[in-house]
């Protein structure tokens, strides 16, 4: 039992194993936020809410000079009837005014967790979760507001989500429906935002939460490269390990706002949700309108936090047939081919790539229509077969042969002015009348918010998912969108297509993941431009990057992982010179890297000397013996690729009896000073054995052998290893990586 109502004194407390968050309708009826944080009592934390007179903040009771909404701490805030801090709802009411005063009217709690229709969302069973629904109503307009909570108890998860029901008169328009608002009354915070850019996302930012309003967000059409709907908002002292540290992840693939503001009393407010700027949208009487939900975690230390959304997203948002399945070690051609290539060439990669235990070969971008390079064809999802030399089902059966799957590359959203598509359905590319549409890549966007659109991509999908033996598809989308505008719907709702278009995105995704079950959906946006919970309820893994660099991908799979799990990064070991950086890595660094996520080779095969040929076949052994470990451990970011020499990052088995220690240099200093890091997660009271593995390149330097340094087969206690530490082996060339695992004796 996770929620608990107080009739006497209107509190609603949500205990999860660890924390407690509590609401109270005070006798007003405002839906005040009075705690969340470590796990406490049930008893009313209202008494520390100060209420006094204070200029300037107005009065919605009269004589009552001390209650305003400006100043309490509140559940669900509104525009225009007296708190001026940002707000979560406004509304456009029937006469004009845009103003919403909300008061509790009945709440109900059930056993599950609630769900979304047509978005994704959090899954528990009654076993594991519970709702609370609370009911708030502006008197004035008759607008319902019901506020979601799910509880989800053992994985110290709440979620949020708001549904909003005009129960008035005449139309209104929703200009801002942001699906949570949380206050804090004291406390100094920082907040960790993850901003980026094509082949470089996620990048951690750590700012301190200053007076005024600051915001990440995105108005691209996606969740985008340049900024993630994950942020972390913590103590200004809050480290890896210790610290109060609280997480927002928006399960929405959309347009996001996040905003922070302390106000004038020192109080924090955060709000999240879609993105108001290209967000409005009429509800008739009756009409409803359900927001995205927000999953939240609190926990001591970044660390506990991002291991709370690794089991959450694993556990909870990932479903279906590949949720706990083995993924497939996979090979894409991109990188070894790009769009130059014939369906003989492509088994010649398949077939050497299944002798070093490749399992899956992906056919990417150029398969289809006219598309030679990327101005022409996308839309046109019909096999090129003059280009493969045969159909995509010969195709598909001879890698199969191989005793691979065979995958696929899609690009769905996407539509080429040169295309069949385009000059049949001019009307189906996003573009303002009157104005020429801007391209990006030299392609349009095809306009996903109309259902016709949508049946069409289904069912042109579905017939060439019907077609071959595919058991994987990637779904990439490979531009940000503007001039937005449907076709499809009246002026005075276009607001909605933005919105509409994710919709149709979720719809499509559901349609065909039901259809095809057994296939393996990886999303994909010009690498993580659409990296978010939301994503990973439809495809449980994401390439997470165009960019291969090894070095480059620690830190954006270091900023990765404080939202999502390795289970969901996809990662592949590519060629050097790297296409993007021209940076010359060992192999077995760019196989440590790779393995950190969902592996795979991204390379021409035929390519490989005999001995990369060898070394890739003991990395793909190793990764498949060390695959529970890697995929389900606790994971524990112990060195950052932002500061020092040296990256290091473990996981560890869930119970603890096994851990593997990744370390690789960055940047290598000649006479440098030894690194220790203290390990996570094991057993105080066992002995380890400590191995070396992975590939070793040649060494370079004539320096300490990493194995002398290190002790082959030494064994240390947990205890040591946890609060003494590790020192990890000095590096023996530029970019080494280290792989050492850890064994309970
Ligand atoms: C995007 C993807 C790449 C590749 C190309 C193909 O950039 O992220 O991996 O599929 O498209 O055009």
């Amino acid at each position: 039992m996770g929620i608990f109502y107080c009739e006497k004194d209107g509190t609603f407390t949500l205990q999860t194993k660890n924390t407690t968050y509590q609401m109270k309708a005070d006798r007003q009826g405002t839906l005040l936020h009075t705690y969340y944080g470590q796990k406490t009592d049930r008893t009313d934390k209202s008494y520390w809410i100060c209420c006094r007179d204070r200029g300037f903040s107005g009065n919605p009771y009269g004589m009552d000079r001390a209650y305003s909404l400006d100043t309490l701490p509140q559940e669900y805030s509104c525009f225009g009837t007296g708190d001026y801090r940002i707000s979560a709802l406004k509304v456009k009411n029937t006469d004009g005014s845009a103003a919403s005063a909300l008061r509790y009217v009945s709440h109900e709690i059930t056993e599950g967790k609630y769900s979304l229709p047509g978005l994704p969302a959090a899954y528990g069973t009654k076993e594991e979760a519970q709702t609370l629904i609370v009911t708030l109503q502006d008197c004035a307009t008759n607008l319902k507001v019901e506020l979601y909570y799910g509880v989800l108890e053992e994985v110290d998860l709440f979620t949020r989500a708001v549904r909003i029901t005009n129960d008035g008169e005449g139309n209104i328009v929703l200009q801002k429906a942001a699906s949570m608002s949380i206050d804090w009354q004291s406390g100094a915070y920082d907040r960790l935002t993850f901003c980026g850019r094509h082949t470089m996302e996620r990048n951690p930012e750590r700012a301190r939460i200053t007076h005024g309003v600051q915001s990440v967000g995105s108005v691209r059409g996606t969740s985008s490269h340049q900024s993630n709907p994950f942020m972390m908002i913590c103590d200004e002292s809050t480290t890896e390990e210790q610290g109060d540290c609280y997480g927002f992840s928006f399960v929405y693939s959309g347009e996001f706002l996040m905003e922070t503001e302390k106000d004038q009393t020192e109080q924090t407010r955060l709000v999240c949700g879609i993105h108001p700027d290209n967000f409005e949208w009429t509800l008739e009487p009756g009409e409803s309108f359900v927001t995205p939900e927000v999953l939240m975690a609190y926990g001591k230390g970044f660390g506990a936090v991002s291991r709370i959304f690794h089991e959450a997203i694993r556990e909870h948002i990932c479903r279906g047939e590949w949720k706990h399945k083995r993924r497939p070690v996979l090979i894409n051609n991109w990188e070894g081919t790009y769009f130059d290539f014939t369906g003989d060439r492509l088994v010649d990669i398949a077939q050497e790539a299944a002798a070093l235990g490749v399992e899956l070969f992906v056919m990417d971008d150029g398969w289809f229509g006219r598309r030679d390079d990327d101005n022409s064809g996308l839309g046109d999802w019909y096999p090129n077969e003059e280009k493969l030399g045969c159909t995509l089902q010969e195709l598909g059966e001879r890698i199969t042969a191989l005793g691979m799957g065979f995958g696929i590359w899609f690009e769905p959203e996407g539509i080429s002015e040169d295309s069949d598509l385009y000059r049949a359905h001019p009307e189906w590319a996003v573009r303002i009348p009157g104005r020429k549409p801007c391209l990006s890549r030299n392609q349009l966007v095809l306009d996903f918010s109309r259902k016709d659109v949508q049946d069409y991509v289904i069912d042109r999908l579905k017939a060439v998912l019907s077609q071959a033996p595919i058991s994987y598809v990637k779904w990439d989308f490979n531009r940000s969108i503007c001039d937005k505008y449907s076709d499809a719907l009246p002026k005075e709702r276009q607001g909605e297509m933005a919105h509409r278009f994710v919709l149709g995105l979720y719809r499509v995704l559901e349609e065909l993941i039901r259809a095809f079950p057994h296939i393996l959906f990886e999303g994909c946006s010009g690498g993580g431009g659409r990296f978010d919970a939301g994503m990973l309820y439809y495809t449980p893994q994401i390439w997470c990057s165009d960019n291969t660099d090894a070095i480059e991908r620690l830190k954006i799979q270091y900023g990765t992982s404080f939202g999502y799990p390795v289970s969901t990064m996809g990662s592949h070991v590519s060629a050097v010179p790297n296409h993007q950086t021209g940076r010359i890595t060992p192999l077995s660094t760019r196989g440590c890297v790779a393995m950190a996520g969902n592996f795979g080779y991204e390379l021409d095969v035929n390519r490989m000397t005999e001995a990369e040929k060898t070394k890739g076949r003991e990395q793909i052994a190793l990764f498949k013996k060390h695959y529970d470990l890697i995929q389900y451990g606790s994971y524990y970011r112990l060195c950052s690729p932002f500061a020092g020499t040296v990256t290091v990052w473990e996981t560890v088995s869930p119970d603890g009896t096994e851990a593997l220690v990744s370390a690789v240099y960055h940047h290598v200093q000649s006479n440098p000073a030894p690194v220790y890091v203290r390990l996570g997660g094991l057993r105080e009271d066992r002995m380890y054995r400590l191995e070396l593995i992975g590939v070793r390149e040649e060494c370079t330097l004539p320096v300490n052998d990493g194995e002398d340094i290190f002790g082959q087969g030494q064994i240390l206690s947990g205890a040591a290893l946890m609060h003494c530490g590790l020192m990890v082996p000095e590096a023996l060339n530029g970019f080494q990586a280290w792989q050492i695992y850890l064994q309970a004796q």
